[in-house]
């Protein structure tokens, strides 16, 4: 009889299927925040360097996680193609995370020491020139687009509120390191930097 009492009445179905579903969330969610293996960086990384962290931005304002993910799952297939499977540890510090779920291009969680700068400017300029059959977009504007590094040292601080270690040195001489250095200096040097801190274990 109770029983149909709540299904027969829509708003007190939907309150108690929302305290069911939030009791199942809420026990796989919030232990993640108080595990060391999910909160704690891996050993040896740093920071990311101004000159990356505007990167980063490029990467997210130029939609390239519509394309390609930055997580390697812990399988046979994955891991003998892009190396070690992806750590939570490593991702502690990207505010937002850039996972992403579609891989239209290769995963390029660790992309970093892959190829030479060289390469992956010829490659953004446009991919063609690299590898003939491939579908990704061109990106000849992040050769004349220059970095004034006016919001950088706002974002720096802001990652700061947000756990990332920054010192007041790094986040004083911010501006001075990106300033003159063009769109595409900062894109290569964050994809450089994607996954080294573990080596492309093989
Ligand atoms: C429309 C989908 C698409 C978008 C958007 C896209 N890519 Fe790609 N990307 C690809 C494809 C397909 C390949 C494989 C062919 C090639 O190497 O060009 C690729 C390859 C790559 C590679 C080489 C990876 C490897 O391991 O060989 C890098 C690095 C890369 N993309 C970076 C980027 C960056 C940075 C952006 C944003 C500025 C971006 N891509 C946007 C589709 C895309």
């Amino acid at each position: 009889m109770k029983h149909e009492v709540v299904e027969k009445n829509v708003g007190l179905l939907a309150l108690f299927m929302a305290v069911a579903v939030s009791i199942g969330g809420l026990t796989q969610i919030v232990p993640l925040f108080f595990q060391d293996i999910t909160n704690t960086p891996v050993e040896g990384m740093k920071p990311r360097t101004a000159l990356q962290l505007e990167g980063r931005d490029i990467y997210i304002r130029e939609g390239c996680v519509g394309c390609h993910s930055q997580m390697i799952r812990p399988f046979r297939a994955e891991t003998e193609r892009y190396g070690h499977y992806s750590v939570a540890g490593e991702s502690v510090w990207d505010h937002p995370f850039l996972w992403g779920s579609k891989r239209t291009g290769p995963d390029l969680a660790r992309v970093g020491a892959r190829y030479s700068d060289d390469w992956h400017r010829a490659h953004l300029y446009n991919p063609r020139n690299v590898v003939p059959e491939s579908k990704m977009p061109a990106y000849p504007w992040l050769v004349e687009n220059k970095l004034d590094g006016k919001d950088i040292e706002a974002k720096l601080q802001a990652m700061r509120t947000l756990g990332v270690p920054y010192t007041d040195e790094d986040i004083k001489g911010a501006r001075e390191s990106v300033q003159g250095k063009t769109e595409m200096d900062a894109l290569v040097a964050y994809l450089q930097s994607l996954g080294t801190v573990i080596k492309n274990k093989r």
